[in-house]
């Protein structure tokens, strides 16, 4: 079955999505009964086109390499130059794939873009934390009340399912507790401490690797992993609390002799987010930890995440794998396209 899509937003993350349509096209249409068609593609430097009957995506990636502007490609009956909101509105797409630069601090445009997507019945997938750490209740309820999809995978871990996971295949445990190392720059920079760096030389090599962002704040502050905590309190405890009003401390004054310390005596320092929940009352703190050698989450080093649900009949599951990375957060928003195109197959049968 056609899903027809628009990109708002083609960068890395989205570029990479449309790569992965045009490799797995015979996989999803034999597997998944998924046959998505590229619609639409929105970017505020890149340029708009759009054509109701579908773009042939390998050539757009093509002109966008050479020309870097998504408006030299041609085909007959194409309009060009929409913005993200006349996109989505006016395009015929059913699904709205929001990779947009978005500011988390304020979770726009991608609030926006989301917004209008429900208010015009069409679905959304994004990897934005912005809406879903900030407006999450807003827009569940307004995708509920259309009869939409939202999905939002990517925005904790990336590709690894760290939030569906415990929603589909946990079902029926009561999660006491999550915590979990949800940040890869600050656990990147932690172990090469470990093995004697100094935190700048760390740092460095972090952005070297593409693992930090350009100005890395929210990452050593601990901000990123904040945003996380709130769309786990969010989603997986039914608890909305707001980013600011979680504890948050980051690893900006962590010492080379403090983590040397910390190994004379078997333990790690790690960024952990946890969100516990104690007679119905949820908490969330994000800070560094110190663990004992043997914890689990202690054995987590480099750029890798991982996260721990304390469930009261499983007892505790966790789950290790990359949190970033161009093809992780491209195939998080596949996983939400499947999960979107199965449950559209149940409502139908
Ligand atoms: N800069 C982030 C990290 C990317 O280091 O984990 C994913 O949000």
């Amino acid at each position: 079955m056609t899903t027809k899509i628009a990109f708002i937003g083609f960068g890395g993350v989205g570029q990479a999505l449309a790569k992965l349509f045009i490799q797995q096209q015979e996989d999803l249409k034999k597997k998944y009964d998924l046959d998505p068609v590229v619609v639409a593609v929105s970017d505020v430097m890149k340029g708009s086109i759009y054509h109701p009957d579908g773009l042939n995506m390998e050539q757009v990636l093509d002109v966008l390499e050479e020309t870097g502007n998504l408006e030299n490609y041609s085909q007959e009956g194409l309009t060009t130059g929409w913005n993200s909101i006349e996109t989505i509105k006016h395009s015929n797409a059913d699904m709205i794939v929001e990779v947009t630069f978005t500011d988390v601090k304020t979770g726009q445009p991608a609030i926006d873009h989301c917004r209008t997507a429900f208010e015009n019945n069409k679905s959304v997938v994004t990897t934005n934390k912005g809406p879903v750490a900030l407006a999450y209740n807003e827009l569940a309820s307004l995708a509920k009340e259309k009869g939409v999809f939202w999905g939002f995978e990517g925005t904790v871990m990336s590709g690894t399912p760290a939030l569906r996971m415990p929603v589909t295949t946990l079902a029926g445990n009561d999660i006491k507790e999550i915590k979990g190392i949800l940040n890869g720059t600050t656990n990147y920079i932690l172990t090469e401490m470990e093995k004697g760096q100094t935190y700048q030389a760390a740092l460095e090599k972090a952005q070297a690797l593409g693992y930090a962002e350009a100005d890395p704040t929210s990452d050593v502050e601990g901000y990123d992993a904040r945003y996380k905590a709130a769309i786990l309190s969010n989603y997986l405890m039914d608890t909305p609390i707001a980013a600011e009003d979680i504890y948050c401390k980051g690893i900006r004054d962590m010492t080379v002799d403090m983590v040397k310390d910390a190994l004379a005596e078997n333990k790690k320092w790690r960024l952990l987010a946890r969100i516990t929940k104690t007679n119905g009352i949820v908490e969330a703190s994000v800070k560094p930890e110190l663990l004992d050698a043997d914890d689990p989450l202690a054995g987590v080093s480099g750029a890798t995440n991982a996260i721990l649900y304390e469930c009261d009949m499983s007892g505790p599951i966790m789950l290790t794998g990359a949190g970033a990375g161009l093809i992780e957060t491209g195939y998080s928003l596949l996983i939400d396209i499947i999960t979107f195109r199965r449950q559209h197959a149940l409502t139908k049968s």
